[in-house]
């Protein structure tokens, strides 16, 4: 099972009750909330009464991904407010070990996310205290960019020293840039789970943007 998950960033806000109904009606089974704090991304998005109003809008899987600086200062928040997944950023984390902790202590799937440019040797301490990797294919802060092919030789070197002991509902996350163009590449490595914004936002016909992204036509 190829998860889809929309990035609410590129959804309308004026409708956004409507926006998150269509992504439950499209067959897309996760909602991505994307967290910018102005400091560690050039951008600032939203806080976690988004995603307490998405958890109680759907049944959607709502997975946080914090790209923010002091992550630990948030996590108890947007666990409170309902998040199935909390992702933050190695680059903003001293004491990520201890920060993973603190996400699982509230029940909460734990993942860490990587920057384009940033090496993986890390996950060699961390891995068994994951549920999740997300791999950046833009640089973080905004929607619409264009993907950096060079995270497909990221995620094999990541196959090839944790493949094999990966437990089996792990998941591989890829974020930005994903499309009809660059899906089959990733999920033909393993990724079991596709962040898309701008695609999937803006497609006519968003079942069939599904579909075409988890390659069933
Ligand atoms: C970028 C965000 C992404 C982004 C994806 O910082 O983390 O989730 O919204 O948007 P697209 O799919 O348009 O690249
Ligand atoms: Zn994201």
């Amino acid at each position: 099972m190829i998860h889809i998950a929309p990035s609410l960033l590129s959804a309308d806000f004026l409708k956004l009750g409507d926006e998150i109904k269509s992504v439950k009606e499209s067959g897309a089974d996760w909602l991505h909330l994307d967290i910018m704090d102005g400091h560690f991304v050039p951008n600032i998005t939203y806080g976690p009464f988004i995603a307490e109003f998405c958890r109680k809008a759907s049944d959607l899987t709502i997975d946080v991904h914090l790209m923010i600086e002091n992550p630990e200062k948030y996590i108890e928040d947007f666990a409170k407010a309902g998040a199935h997944m909390i992702s933050i950023h190695v680059e903003t984390c001293p004491h990520l070990h201890r920060q993973l902790q603190f996400i699982r202590s509230f029940g909460v799937k734990s993942a860490v996310a990587i920057n384009p440019a940033t090496e993986i040797d890390f996950l060699d301490y961390v891995i068994d205290d994951l549920d999740m990797v997300l791999f950046m294919s833009v640089n973080p802060g905004f929607s619409g960019q264009k993907f950096i092919p060079s995270i497909l030789k990221k995620i094999d070197l990541f196959n090839k020293k944790y493949g094999s002991g990966l437990k089996k509902d792990f998941i591989i996350q890829v974020d930005g840039g994903v499309n009809d163009q660059t899906c089959k590449l990733l999920t033909d490595r393993g990724v079991n789970c596709l962040v898309s914004g701008n695609y999937f936002f803006k497609h006519p016909d968003r079942a069939k943007a599904v579909k075409i992204l988890r390659g069933q036509i």
